[in-house]
């Protein structure tokens, strides 16, 4: 396994003969979360901007498959992690359900189901719900011995006391208020719109960084998309692994990482 690398391919093909067990500190995985070919196109939607709809081969399971295969892969990265070992996976609430069973069916302990409440959602325009805000991230933990960096979250609590100082943890809630991607930090193609549909927010995957893992740690994701995981974790003086089905968009990941 070569740490700071790419691999294009099939995470559930790649991931037994690449990743040695017990060798992993932290896992962020953000998988497909069979959302896509469900009539969720926007139709005339040509604003290029915040708003994204998922809609990609990638993304189509029937029920079932989509069970098996988060059984899989989720089997996978627990084998790959070490004792005290983070798994972190987001999810939304069309597969929490399958990522919250599987989890316990393979012994993992249930840390946090931290909601990231969208600050500039899309708007709901059928009127037959409640407008849809939310992301969850599940931090799962492999054994008790897991690391969590508090004084480094510490520093990233979002809320401030009057005289500019971090407030204490007991304000920093497993309720996190960020934007899509959005503006610059967006990732761009040709056609000047989204590169991918689901790029990760920096932020994000600096605060979970910053809890599961100290310098020099290693960090893997098997979803790797436009690599916001190596990308913060490079910066963050991580040791990163991505596993990206796409060539395209491992090719963004890698100008990406290594322009930086
Ligand atoms: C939800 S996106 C991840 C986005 C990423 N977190 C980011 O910030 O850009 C899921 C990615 O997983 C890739 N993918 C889907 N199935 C895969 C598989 N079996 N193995 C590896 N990659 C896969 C897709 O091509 C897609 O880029």
């Amino acid at each position: 396994m070569n740490l700071n690398t790419i691999y294009t391919g099939d995470c559930i093909e790649l991931m037994p003969s690449l990743v040695e067990p017990n060798s992993v500190d932290m896992i962020f995985a953000d998988p497909p979360y069979n959302l896509s070919g469900k009539k969720l196109d926007l139709v005339n939607n040509t604003t290029g901007g915040a708003y994204h709809k998922v809609n990609a081969k990638w993304d189509v399971f029937t029920a079932t498959d989509y069970l098996e295969f988060t059984q899989q892969w989720m089997s996978l990265c627990h084998t790959a992690l070490k004792d005290g070992g983070s798994l972190y996976i987001s999810c939304t609430q069309h597969n929490i359900g399958e990522i919250l069973t599987t989890g316990k069916s393979l012994g993992l302990k249930l840390n946090n189901v931290i909601t990231w409440y969208k600050t500039n959602a899309m708007p709901n325009i059928t009127k037959r719900t409640f407008t849809h805000s939310t992301e969850f991230v599940c931090w799962f933990v492999n054994g008790h011995n897991w690391t969590f960096n508090y004084s480094a979250v510490k520093q990233l609590n979002p809320h401030k006391t009057k005289d500019g100082q971090n407030k204490q943890m007991r304000d920093f809630l497993d309720f996190i208020e960020l934007p899509v991607v959005q503006g610059k930090e967006r990732i761009k193609g040709e056609d000047n719109r989204a590169a991918h549909p689901t790029q990760k927010p920096v932020r994000l995957l600096q605060i979970i960084i910053a809890a599961s893992t100290n310098e020099g740690d290693i960090v893997l994701d098997p979803f790797f998309g436009t690599g916001t995981t190596g990308f913060v974790a490079k910066s963050m003086g991580r040791n990163w692994i991505g596993i990206e089905k796409d060539p395209h968009y491992a090719q963004i990941a890698h100008q990406r990482i290594f322009a930086q």
